[in-house]
């Protein structure tokens, strides 16, 4: 069920467009999504990794007492969230970096919690970006999702049929049910969803956690050293900072 049905270059070319009027549209619309998504994250806390972080939108709301590192393809919209950075001085911001959500530049384990606000139905592959999600969180850590996801049926599902092609020119898939989450989990040994709730507005948006089993982990959870994370040899060349 991976969809080829969205490219990464329509993606980026989209959120350039996006990136200077983002936070007017989108600002107030995802943030009790948002919100939610970082006190689920907060929960476990330490060093936490955002895919898709965009204008940084949501880096000053997370407490100082944790690591982050933001990740997003799109260099106009990461470009707003240095000056977001600069200008708050957001001093628990370790590296912002333009990486593929598919192929992330960091070793196995580096997280304690991969968040992602509205980046699942944006990316070609959501199920192989989920894998690299579950790669690099420690075990016993978890992956955080809040995204519009789609009605299995009804007139909200054929309005998301017909509104798709117009989406992906925007930037994403308006079509994707909440059986792809879980087909996915269930094939990824050591995954399980630990909790799935609606967020507002609309009730169109969810809330999902995935908890990363520690029982195989050998001797107890991996708890990687609080600091810097690690970013690989691929991070540096995709321009972590
Ligand atoms: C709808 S915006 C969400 C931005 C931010 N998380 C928020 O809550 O407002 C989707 C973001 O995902 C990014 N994105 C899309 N595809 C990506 C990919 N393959 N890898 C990394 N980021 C991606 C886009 O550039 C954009 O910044």
């Amino acid at each position: 069920m991976s969809g080829g049905d969205l490219d990464r270059a329509t993606v980026a070319k989209a959120y350039a467009r996006w990136a200077p009027v983002y936070d007017l549209v989108f600002g107030g619309v995802f943030e009790r999504g948002r919100k939610a998504a970082i006190a689920a994250a907060e929960r476990i806390g330490g060093r936490i990794l955002e895919v898709g972080v965009g204008t940084g939108i949501s880096l000053p709301d997370y407490a100082r007492s944790n690591r982050l590192v933001g990740v997003d393809i799109s260099e106009p919209m990461l470009r707003k969230a240095h000056e977001r950075v600069a200008d708050l001085e957001l001093t628990n911001v370790d590296a912002l970096a333009v990486m593929d959500a598919e192929r992330l530049g960091f070793a196995d384990g580096s997280f304690d919690v991969v968040v992602a606000q509205y980046v699942i139905t944006t990316v070609p592959d959501p199920e192989a970006t989920l894998d690299e999600f579950a790669r690099v969180t420690r075990c016993g850590g978890e992956i955080v999702l809040v995204n519009h996801i789609g009605a299995e049926t009804g007139l909200r599902r054929a309005f998301e049929e017909w509104f798709a092609p117009m989406a992906r020119r925007l930037g994403w898939r308006p079509e994707f049910p909440f059986e792809r989450l879980r087909a996915w989990v269930e094939r990824s040994p050591g995954l399980c969803v630990v909790e799935r709730r609606p967020v507002p507005p609309l009730g169109h948006f969810s809330l999902i956690r995935f908890g990363k089993d520690d029982r195989d982990s050998g001797d107890g959870p991996r708890r990687p050293e609080h600091g810097r994370a690690q970013v690989s040899q691929e991070g540096r060349r995709h321009g972590a900072a």
